[in-house]
């Protein structure tokens, strides 16, 4: 299988952010990183700002929500056309309730995890979702370093969705270099969120190229 590369905006130029999406158009969605200062300490894009990405974007938008009550904010981002939704669990009150609001109004569903939180909980909830977010950063920042001990996580996900036969993609989010990918993926991601990586090379498409390649081979 190929591996998916949604490189993230947050560390590109905000002042220019269609240019910014230019440079990463082979890449297959764009991560766009909502957060709201209270879930964590860091503050971005809201509703309006993602329909304007929408609008001039030549990729889809994969949006992570890190933001409190995301049962009563995440559907509007569905509303505003995002291809796909991710909250936290830890923020949501009724992670099925709310997939299955996401899902009606046409986006994906995504439920993400912070490196601290196990995952057996929500493994018998992956029907309900079309992907899963392995935070392998402590979410609120780009340019952080990979924290290798979230990988028993994938595993344990890759086994659930191939014993299920589900089509649940599983996500990795933080310090995602051309080595880092690598672990991930054998650990069995198959989605690959990159910030710094991508939009601190100098050309972005070559590093999207480059994470790429790394990857193939190692997907399951
Ligand atoms: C962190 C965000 C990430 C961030 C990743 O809270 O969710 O998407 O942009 O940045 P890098 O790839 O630099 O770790
Ligand atoms: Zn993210």
């Amino acid at each position: 299988m190929a591996a998916r590369i949604n490189p993230s905006i947050l560390t590109a130029d905000f002042a220019n952010l269609e240019r910014e999406l230019g440079r990463i158009a082979t890449a297959d969605l764009v991560h766009v990183d909502v957060m709201d200062n209270h879930f964590v300490p860091n503050l971005t894009f809201g509703p309006r700002m993602v329909e304007s990405l929408q609008r001039v974007s030549p990729l889809p938008l994969d949006v992570h929500l890190m933001i409190d009550d995301p049962d009563r904010w995440a559907p509007g981002y569905a509303e505003v056309g995002a291809f796909s939704v991710t909250f936290h669990a830890e923020a949501a009150a009724d992670p099925v309730t709310l997939a299955r609001r996401l899902r009606s109004l046409g986006a994906r569903a995504g439920i993400a995890v912070k490196p601290g939180t196990a995952i057996e909980p929500y493994l018998e909830l992956l029907p309900e979702f079309d992907q899963v977010l392995v935070m392998t950063v402590e979410p609120g920042f780009g340019g952080q370093s990979f924290i290798e001990s979230t990988m028993p996580k994938l595993a344990l996900l890759r086994e659930a969705v191939s014993g299920s036969g589900l089509d649940v993609w599983l996500q990795v989010d933080g310090g995602i270099n051309e080595r880092t990918i690598v672990t991930a993926a054998e650990a069995g991601a198959d989605t690959f969120v990159a910030g710094s990586s991508v939009f601190n090379a100098g050309e972005p498409a070559e590093q999207i190229a480059l994470l790429r390649a790394a990857a193939s081979g190692h997907v399951h």
